[in-house]
């Protein structure tokens, strides 16, 4: 099948590009700039597309039969106005930060890419909607990333000490990036019936603190956490920025991180067939391949 990716040039997109080629699809990798597109898998199809550019994602969609889009969700519907009547079957990206209570632009713009897509849907499009949680493990990920550089660069002779509003209580879900890849790629050919929508996170909620303790024991130390206050750590992640100096997590994230989430995984693995990995196997592997 001919299968088009925007998001090619991204952190999961390129992954995804070599795996959906592996499998024998005829893939065409967008990019708005199309250099960019030199770290993609070479037996992909190049083409320059940018989707709030639409005679540029019109004519590079042409002969798409289904489209995969890892590009933020909030583009889903001009992505969707342009789609060609060749085009059978579409997989956009959504995130589980649709469900957060807190003020969050990004989560805004997520259901409002999934009010398109539910609409798209209701007029004769098909198509499904993953929705991941925190992707982890690429070698440029943000994410766990920015907590091994930090803790890598911390003095051995000192004891790793890390301060976690509330003592890191809250849960998260990280999701490793070849999970993600594989439920995409999963989700491009599915061998049944799916829904709307899919969460694909990892396999069950972990607490802050116990992320933050198995992403030291990769490193071989023990990290020593210490409950802060919201209010404080924000003041001071907030100073350290106005500063100019690097902070591991800004002041919106961790407010993020005083929300607890926890999400079904059984209709991943069920419809996708993809058993996603513990983060702590996860984040080693990351380590072992040198990627932070
Ligand atoms: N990282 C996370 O923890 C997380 C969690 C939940 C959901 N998500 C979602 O999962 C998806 C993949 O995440 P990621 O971190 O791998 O993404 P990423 O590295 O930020 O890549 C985003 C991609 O979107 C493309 N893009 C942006 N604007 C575009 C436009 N106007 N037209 C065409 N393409 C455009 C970019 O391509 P070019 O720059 O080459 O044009 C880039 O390849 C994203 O939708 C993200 O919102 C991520």
């Amino acid at each position: 099948m001919r299968v088009a990716v925007l998001g090619a040039t991204g952190k999961t997109g390129r992954y995804l590009v070599a795996r959906l080629c592996h499998d024998g699809h005829a893939v065409v990798a967008l990019s708005r700039k199309l250099d960019r597109l030199d770290a993609v898998d070479g037996c992909a199809t190049r083409r320059q597309a940018d989707i709030l550019q639409r005679d540029t994602i019109v004519a590079a969609l042409a002969d798409a039969e289904c489209v995969v889009s890892l590009a933020h969700a909030s583009l889903a519907e001009p992505l969707l106005a342009a789609l060609p009547p060749l085009c059978r079957w579409v997989v956009l990206t959504g995130s589980v930060r649709r469900s957060t209570a807190l003020p969050d632009p990004g989560a805004d713009g997520v259901r409002r890419g999934e009010a398109a897509f539910r609409a798209w849907i209701a007029a004769g499009g098909r198509g499904v909607m993953l929705h991941p949680s925190m992707i982890f493990g690429a070698p440029d990920d943000r994410n766990v990333g920015r907590l091994l550089r930090f803790m890598r660069r911390w003095p051995r002779a000192l004891p790793l000490v890390v301060p976690l509003p509330g003592g890191g209580r809250h849960t998260v879900q990280p999701v490793y990036f070849e999970d993600l890849v594989a439920a995409f790629a999963a989700a491009v050919t599915p061998s049944r019936a799916l829904p709307l929508d899919i969460e694909i996170v990892g396999p069950q909620p972990m607490q802050y603190c116990d992320l933050v303790r198995a992403t030291a024991a990769a490193l071989g130390r023990r990290a020593w956490i210490v409950p802060l206050p919201l209010s404080l750590l924000v003041g001071v992640a907030y100073v350290a920025a106005t500063l100019g100096f690097k902070v591991p997590f800004t002041a919106a994230e961790l407010r993020r991180g005083t929300e607890s989430k926890r999400f079904a995984v059984e209709p991943m693995q069920t419809l996708l067939g993809v058993r996603p990995r513990a983060f702590d196997v996860g984040v080693r592997e990351k380590v072992t391949r040198g990627w932070f």
